[in-house]
């Protein structure tokens, strides 16, 4: 028996979590399947601690490599505690982020390399890929704008700083995106959260037939 893995993906601000919150009842509605909900960097006890070394440090004064290697060990823990036992049991297993979020922001953003990171978490993920991955298209000024406002116009200057840095993560999903084309669909998260959500309903169930059914 085994169950199913999507991964979410997308820039900071891309209404991925949001999605989920709303997916979750809905996906759950059309299966009997069980669906288990996670997301990187942590999802289980030992990734959840190094997830607080990632963020405690600050990004200045942690290498590039370290950070990567961080978020390489975390995903390795997560996949081993949470994502093959519910793959195991024959479950759905949805995770907010994955490995393409790592090759995006620390072999693109960060500039390591995306072969680099790749690599690295090759050895993490030991081929487990995700069945399905659903990346949210949003510009990185859209995104960005979100989460300005989630924070009440308080960090301009630090925002201008990262832009550049928001744009290579884009151009390094849109690489994966392009090299990927029957594990990872696309689709326009620039829309109202209710669509977004119908349309990555559509995908998952057109995709596993099987499991989710259009009826219900
Ligand atoms: N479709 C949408 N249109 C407009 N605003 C949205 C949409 N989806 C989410 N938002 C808002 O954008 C902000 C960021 O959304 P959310 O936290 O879901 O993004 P995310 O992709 O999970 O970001 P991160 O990668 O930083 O966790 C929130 O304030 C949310 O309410
Ligand atoms: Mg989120």
């Amino acid at each position: 028996m085994s169950g199913i893995f999507i991964s979410f993906e997308g820039p900071d601000g891309a209404g991925k979590t949001t999605a989920l919150k709303t997916l979750m009842p809905l996906l759950q509605a059309k299966t009997n399947t069980e669906i288990v909900l996670s997301r990187e960097p942590g999802g289980s006890p030992i990734s959840e601690k190094i997830r607080k070394i990632i963020l405690d440090i600050h990004d200045e004064e942690m290498d590039p490599r370290t950070e990567a290697l961080l978020y390489a060990a975390a995903r390795r823990q997560h996949l081993i505690d949470v994502i093959l036992p519910t793959l195991a049991e024959g479950k759905v297993m949805l995770s907010d982020r994955f490995v393409d979020s790592s090759i995006a922001y620390q072999g693109g953003g960060r500039e390591i390399g995306t072969d680099a990171v790749a690599e690295i978490n090759d050895f993490a993920i030991d081929g487990h890929l995700p069945d399905l991955t659903i990346y949210f298209d949003v510009s990185p000024e859209v995104g960005l704008s979100r989460i300005k406002k989630d924070h009440e116009g308080a960090m301009d200057r630090l925002e201008k700083e990262a832009i550049s840095f928001h744009n290579r993560v884009y151009d390094s999903y849109m690489e994966l995106v392009k090299a990927n084309p029957q594990r990872i669909k696309s689709i326009n998260a620039d829309q109202a959260p209710e669509k977004v959500v119908e349309d990555t309903l559509k995908i998952i169930i057109e995709k596993f037939p099987n499991i989710f059914n259009e009826g219900e």
